[in-house]
């Protein structure tokens, strides 16, 4: 068997050549016509030599090749054969409202299939690789049917990537709704009603372009918050109802579209916002049968169907305002996220009949507090100060964060105020002596710059959001000096890289110059605290210049005007936003890094418009790994080892720039990341170290504590990220596919 004859070869190879040509889809359409009873009429079960003639059958222009089924409501039983599976020509399959049963085929990798209606049949199975290569579809429809067995909406959806429009409402649906929203960026339609979905709504919703979405009626209820409504400015029609929803409703300012909004049979909390109340477009609203506090709301004349009968906890009746202990007491629990355990005790209208309250004689004033013990998170509501009798207030044993109050050292009367084994933060305000102020034990942060409020206080949403702007700023300058270290690392990287390149290229005429980005951390670092100002403002100055030309090219390594131009690019979102979020800098720095990797700016008008947007290309480019290396700048030319760490970094590059921004890792992780990646390529020689103008052998903290006493720069604010990239860089250096966990960037 050692050699192959050449013309046992040749001749199976035009075997082969003329099977394909030859090969038609009438034997497939054949065993369709078998399947079905009543035969649609015209059909033969006996030749297929005008099948591209039936009714129903479409075929290219070889006249060969199926591209259409459409069998809708003709009142078909049978079966679909497997042998459907060969139909790799095939874009549309119609076979809705008939009584079609049995396993539906595979039809994975079908790549030109754009529309699948199965809806409306008495199907039992679907295969679990269902959603495999299905590149193409646009459509899918699989509701009432009622018998499949059931199944859960598998990951594989993510390859999905045309899909506009999902629709499987009754169809035995269990489990939860994977997050792959973020590969569906077409995607309008999601109807999910009537299964037993379970889990909460997946956070790739954000931002996503879903328009109508329907999960309400899941047997047993999908649960958590619905938080992630608020940012789906493109909603429509959104029924959430009979599930077990918790927590308040979103701001849904941004939700302008929303015209029909179902929220019955949850457990919602809170007071309605006025946000939802002044939506411009709402027709139809229900909020019945949930744990509403504060006043029933009342909608303007154009919403025409109110279901707002049932229970609910609301304080007074429409238009009639709350007492003003009881709006006080909301206000405290919107603080903690109203929690249902709250809303469950804090019921009616008389704050001093309420559990864990205690009045004065005369029934009038709040005079003690005791929430303790109730595992609350959220933050301690400024609004505690409005209590203005209020003499002891207990908050221990929760799991509260940011700082305590300011305004609380203002109350005359307190005595006592217990916030011990909570996670507090900030300055501890100076409070009278008088008050006997319990803090410990727990609250390790408290009295430092930690910001514990940071995460979980900035998500509640509800009348009192008071929080810890204060620290905000601390925050920010940690950011930056978050993201000053990471790029310094990687330009410390990439100029090993470049290095490198140089050895093996001596004649090449390319120098590299590490001055270049000495250059770039001082621009950024001497901005201190302002140095988002600093970097904007580079970029005007150099949007004058040549941003595309290739940044290693000239011999000088001016990452400074790439970069420039991508915090400018940077600039809108922050505008558009109106806040500055350690996500945000996140995703700049991944702008960043896919710029350096791909030698392309941030938005390139000069490309097509599918590929003008580094981001988006960029991420559609990474769900492929084969496809990085043709995308790499060329001037980088990396060899194998070098080809793995673009890798690692193109990866950290598509994570950090993550839709959702509770998916972009924070700035610690981005450096622990990187920082290996020095390590591992820390030149041999002192001599070599010379050349690169940077001392490798010392750590690398190190090196920049050092350039900054060299430039008599200080470094914003604490620099906790210098010293975790330190005790964390061992730990991580053992590889990185473990330091991205499944919903990374795809
Ligand atoms: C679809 O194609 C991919 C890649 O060629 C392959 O790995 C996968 O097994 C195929 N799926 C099915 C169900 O045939
Ligand atoms: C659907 O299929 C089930 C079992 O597979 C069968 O018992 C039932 O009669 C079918 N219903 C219809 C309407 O065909
Ligand atoms: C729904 O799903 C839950 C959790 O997966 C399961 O315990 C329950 O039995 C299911 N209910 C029905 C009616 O299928
Ligand atoms: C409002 O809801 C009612 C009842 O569900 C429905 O009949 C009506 O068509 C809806 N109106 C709009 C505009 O969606
Ligand atoms: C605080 O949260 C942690 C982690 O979620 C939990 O283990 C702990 O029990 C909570 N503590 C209290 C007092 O609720
Ligand atoms: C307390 O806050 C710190 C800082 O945000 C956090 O790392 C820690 O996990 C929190 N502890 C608990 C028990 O929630």
């Amino acid at each position: 068997m050692g050699h192959h004859h050449p013309y046992l070869l040749f001749s199976l190879f035009f075997l082969l050549l003329f099977s394909t040509a030859t090969a038609d889809d009438g034997a497939t359409i054949l065993k369709l016509a078998n399947s079905l009873t009543p035969l649609p009429s015209g059909w033969s079960t006996k030749s297929s030599t005008t099948f591209c003639s039936w009714q129903g059958i479409r075929c290219d222009s070889s006249k060969s090749r199926v591209t259409s089924i459409s069998l809708s409501k003709l009142s078909v039983s049978g079966t679909l054969p497997p042998e459907i599976s060969t139909l790799s020509e095939l874009q549309s399959l119609s076979v809705q409202g008939n009584q079609l049963s049995g396993d539906l085929p595979s039809l994975a990798n079908l790549t030109k299939l754009q529309h699948i209606f199965l809806d409306f049949n008495n199907f039992t199975s679907i295969p679990p690789s269902f959603f495999q290569g299905l590149t193409g579809l646009q459509t899918f429809s699989v509701g009432n049917n009622v018998n499949l067995s059931p199944w859960q909406l598998p990951t594989d959806l993510a390859q999905c990537t045309s899909l506009t429009t999902l629709t499987a409402n009754d169809c035995q649906l269990y489990g939860s709704i994977p997050d792959v929203f973020l590969s569906l960026p077409s995607l309008q339609n999601l109807r999910l009603s009537y299964n037993n979905l379970t889990g909460v709504l997946p956070p790739s919703f954000a931002n996503s372009g879903i328009q109508n979405l329907w999960v309400n009626n899941q047997k047993f209820g999908l649960t958590g918050s619905v938080e992630v409504i608020g940012s789906m400015t493109q909603l429509s029609q959104v029924w959430l109802h009979m599930n077990r929803f918790t927590g308040p409703i979103p701001d849904l300012t941004e939700c302008k579209t929303i015209f029909d909004l179902q929220l019955r049979d949850n457990q919602f909390t809170g007071i309605v916002p006025a946000s939802l109340v002044s939506l411009p477009n709402l027709v139809n609203i229900s909020l019945s049968n949930n744990k509403f506090q504060g006043p029933v709301p009342q909608f303007p004349p154009s919403v025409i169907t109110v279901k707002n009968e049932g229970s609910n906890k609301y304080c007074a009746g429409p238009g009639v305002p709350c007492d003003a202990l009881v709006m006080i007491l909301l206000e405290i629990a919107g603080g903690f996220g109203y929690p249902s355990t709250l809303s469950d005790k804090w019921d009616g209208s008389d704050a001093c009949g309420w559990p864990l309250i205690t009045c004065d004689v005369g029934k009038k004033n709040i005079v003690a507090v005791n929430l303790a013990k109730q595992q609350f998170t959220g933050i301690i509501s400024p609004s505690f100060a409005k209590l203005s009798s209020l003499r002891s207030l207990y908050l221990n044993e929760n799991n509260l964060t940011g700082s305590i109050p300011d305004s609380l050292t203002k109350l005359p009367e307190l005595e006592t105020l217990d916030v011990s084994n909570n996670n507090l933060s900030g300055k501890i305000p100076e409070f009278p002596s008088s008050v006997k102020l319990i803090t410990k034990p727990g609250n390790p942060f408290l009295g430092t710059d930690v910001d514990t409020g940071s995460s979980s206080g900035g998500t509640i949403s509800g009348p009192s959001n008071g929080g810890s702007s204060a620290g905000s700023n601390k925050i920010l300058g940690g950011v930056i000096a978050g993201i000053i270290v990471a790029v310094v690392i990687f330009i410390v990287v990439l100029s090993f890289v470049l290095y490198k390149y140089k050895k093996r290229h001596p004649k090449s005429g390319k120098e590299l110059k590490w001055d270049g980005g000495k250059a770039f951390f001082k621009n950024v670092v001497s901005g201190g605290g302002n140095g988002y100002n600093v970097t904007i403002a580079l970029d005007i100055q150099s949007n004058g210049g040549d941003n595309s030309k290739n940044i290693f090219e000239d011999g000088n390594y001016s990452v400074e005007t790439r970069l420039a131009g991508t915090f400018g690019y940077l600039a809108p979102e922050y505008a558009a936003t109106g806040r500055v979020t350690s996500k945000v800098d996140v995703f700049a720095f991944g702008v960043v890094l896919m710029e350096i990797i791909t030698g392309r700016k941030a938005v390139d008008d000069t490309r097509p418009e599918e590929v003008a947007h580094l981001v988006t290309w960029f991420r559609r480019i990474l769900t492929t790994k084969e496809n990085v290396p043709k995308v790499i700048d060329e001037s980088l030319n990396p060899d194998e080892e070098t080809l793995a760490t673009i890798y690692t970094v193109a990866e950290l590059a598509g994570h950090c720039t993550a839709r959702d921004p509770y998916q972009r890792p924070d700035m610690g992780h981005a450096v622990n990341v990187l920082a290996p990646l020095v390590q591992q390529w820390r030149p041999a020689s002192q001599q070599e170290d010379l050349e690169l103008g940077a001392d490798l052998d010392t750590d690398l903290p190190e090196t920049l504590r050092r350039w900054q006493t060299e430039e008599g720069i200080s470094m914003v604010s604490d620099d906790t990220s210098l010293t975790q990239t330190r005790s964390s860089a061992p730990s991580m250096s053992s590889g990185f596919a473990n330091t991205f966990t499944s919903n990374d960037c795809r």
